[in-house]
């Protein structure tokens, strides 16, 4: 490996590519409907109190409705959810066409099988750059035992367990 000091954002991009991670669907209320989009950034910080967070762009279509909103939910996607996760990663349009949601704590949409779902209130926001973080108070869980869907270098995933 070399050490780039000089890097453009593409650049950027994929190194943190290499960083795997999980994907989520992060919904709220928005009038008599909801917001959701594709998020990987989500995270979790700290147990006691039950604490996570998800960074949005500043420039998404849903933002206002994020900041907006008393509660978030999200949903942990599983391996064979592909599609639905392609389909909130694309800006503003209907999303939830034909989709069978629960409605969740505060108006937000809890989506059928998925690996975890966590229920939030919406805390806090910190601008940083061009996103801002958002935290959230868990206050409802659940889990299933389903294959996670993960994403690397710009590509999804299966979990893979390790012989040790
Ligand atoms: C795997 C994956 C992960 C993503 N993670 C994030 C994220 O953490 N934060 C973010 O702002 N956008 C993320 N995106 C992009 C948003 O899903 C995309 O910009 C979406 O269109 C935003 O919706 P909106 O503009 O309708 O609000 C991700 C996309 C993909 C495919």
């Amino acid at each position: 490996m070399t050490a780039h000091t000089e890097f453009d954002t593409r650049a950027l991009r994929d190194a943190l590519g290499r960083w795997a991670t999980g994907v989520t669907i992060v919904t709220a209320p928005d009038g008599d409907g909801f917001v959701g989009m594709t998020v990987n950034s989500f995270t979790s910080v700290s147990l006691d109190p039950p604490l996570v967070l998800w960074c949005i762009g500043l420039d998404a279509w849903s933002l206002d409705a994020f900041t907006e909103a008393e509660h978030f939910a999200v949903n942990v996607l599983a391996a064979d959810q592909i599609e639905l996760s392609n389909r909130f990663a694309r800006r503003g349009e209907d999303k939830f066409a034909d989709l069978d949601v629960e409605i969740g704590l505060g108006g937000t949409a809890l989506l059928p099988g998925c690996v975890a779902r966590l229920q939030c209130r919406n805390v806090d926001r910190h601008d940083a750059g061009d996103h801002a973080i958002v935290i959230g108070e868990v206050v409802a869980i659940e889990h299933a035992d389903r294959q996670p869907l993960l994403f690397h270098a710009g590509r999804y995933g299966r979990f893979l367990p390790a012989d040790r």
